[in-house]
């Protein structure tokens, strides 16, 4: 086919060099964002006289029946022209002749592929966030549900102290509330339209870049021609908090993992998102979790890819800023499913707090609760801690918890126990202390609970 920049050369190019140079594939996806942004341009050229407005009007009519065959079924989009934008374009001169021709006055592909690339992303940044929203609301609602349910709270992967099962869930609530303030902030430097930087120096046209940024929603302009056309730090940024958003769901579904297997079995997930093994029939596999956790490393590869393309670039436009679609519209995809797949998980998967609370038993996981009672008692802390350590080390010798050693044998390490050692080594009393702001209390869960709805606007 004949290439519409032929000219300077015949445009005669091998196959090989047009499928190596074609981004069609991957930008397609895009037509809707060219087609609206070429509608604007349109009218902008109309309303500055650049064009007459009976002009501009029969650019826009083509160009809107032109998304509406495609939205309709009735116009494939043709895989061997080079881009979307020159398929839109082509397909909107044959049809109108040498008025389409007139589209492309005062832009250049450099401008209208960066603006098309920040409409898109716009739009996947708000269907992100919204999925980070179910997902925080099935979390929101597991703690709500288990502000009571004592497990053990780890570190090193060691039983440490009790928390609830409420409180672990909303400490996940609070990294995807952090990730929603990062969309919204990317989404302030993706608001900002390049179209009518052209090329690369701006034009000798009377253009109103103003108008048409307001036109397709903008909430502002670039202030600078060749940034507009070589800034793609909105990708780099759109991909590092992604990036961040599948670093938590890798750690969730670690986690999961980890609380489906028969050694914790602190969750039940739902069948329907679990699956059998083809030999083992007794297997109920998490892969939807070690999915998620599998995917974040390819995440991980596109925003390097990214920012490895980016790195070397001098302005403007450089051919390589083609590789930035498919890395950062596969990060979108993959994040929004994976966002997708936990929400169900959570909301189906069922809490097994009886085995949660026996894990939460043995460990001595009060052991730092039965130094605070001797701190209570007068002791300084450090010596309050090694008596508690003699008296764990007893304990393990014994073949007993805290909760079961004789007052005479407390006797025998210090006299400072009394009756009340129990009360404080009592595992639903050990929680209901921690009321420090943001502790594992009922009381601190239910603030923090307030919190995180008042930042959805719910309370
Ligand atoms: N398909 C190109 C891209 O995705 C569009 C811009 C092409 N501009 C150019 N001067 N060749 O980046």
């Amino acid at each position: 086919m004949a290439k519409m920049w032929a000219g300077r050369t015949d445009g005669n190019t091998e196959k090989i060099a047009d499928d190596f140079n074609s981004s069609i594939r991957f930008d397609s996806r895009m037509f809707k964002e060219d087609i609206l942004g070429s509608i604007a341009h349109a009218e902008m050229l109309g309303k500055q006289g650049i064009i007459s407005e009976n002009e501009a009007k029969t650019l826009c009519e083509g160009l809107g029946e032109i998304l509406e065959d495609i939205e309709e079924g009735r116009l494939a989009v043709d895989p061997s022209c080079e881009d979307i934008h020159m398929f839109v374009e082509q397909v909107l001169t044959e049809r109108l002749g040498d008025v389409g021709k007139k589209l492309h006055t005062a832009r250049s592909r450099n401008d209208q592929v960066a603006l098309d690339l920040r409409m898109y992303l716009k739009n996947e940044n708000d269907d992100i966030d919204k999925k980070l929203l179910r997902l925080i609301e099935a979390l929101l609602s597991k703690a709500e549900d288990n502000v009571l349910t004592i497990m053990p709270g780890y570190t090193h992967l060691q039983r440490a102290q009790p928390v609830s099962f409420g409180q672990y869930m909303m400490a996940y609530v609070m990294m995807f509330l952090r990730d929603r303030d990062r969309l919204a902030d990317v989404k302030k430097r993706t608001d900002v339209s390049p179209i009518g930087s052209c090329a690369l120096a701006g034009t000798t046209y009377d253009t109103d870049r103003f108008y048409e940024a307001d036109r397709l929603g903008f909430g502002s302009v670039c202030e600078n021609s060749l940034d507009g056309v070589s800034d793609r730090d909105f990708c780099l940024e759109l991909s590092s908090a992604i990036s961040i958003i599948m670093t938590h769901l890798s750690r969730l579904s670690e986690e999961i993992v980890l609380w489906q297997s028969w050694e914790f079995k602190f969750i039940d997930l739902s069948d329907s998102y679990t699956t059998g093994s083809s030999i083992m029939p007794q297997k109920k596999n998490p892969d939807m979790a070690e999915l998620v956790r599998g995917k974040t490393g390819r995440v991980f590869g596109d925003m390097t890819s990214l920012f490895t393309t980016m790195k070397g670039l001098p302005l403007a436009y450089n051919k390589d800023m083609q590789e930035d679609k498919e890395a950062i519209f596969d990060s979108c995809d993959t994040v929004k499913m994976c966002l997708e797949v936990m929400s169900g998980m959570i909301e189906t998967m069922s809490v097994n707090a009886e085995n949660m609370k026996s894990a939460a038993q043995k460990g001595f996981i009060n052991a730092t609760d039965l130094a605070d009672y001797l701190v209570n008692k007068g002791l300084p802390f450090r010596s309050a801690y090694k008596i508690s350590g003699q008296i764990v080390a007893e304990c393990i010798s014994k073949g007993t918890v805290l909760e079961e050693l004789p007052l005479s044998e407390y006797k025998k390490i210090s006299d400072r126990f009394e009756n009340d050692v129990y009360d404080a080594v009592d595992l639903v009393k050990c929680l209901e202390r921690r009321k420090s702001f943001g502790g594992t209390s009922p009381s601190s869960l239910k603030e923090q609970i307030k919190i995180a709805k008042k930042k959805l606007g719910k309370a």
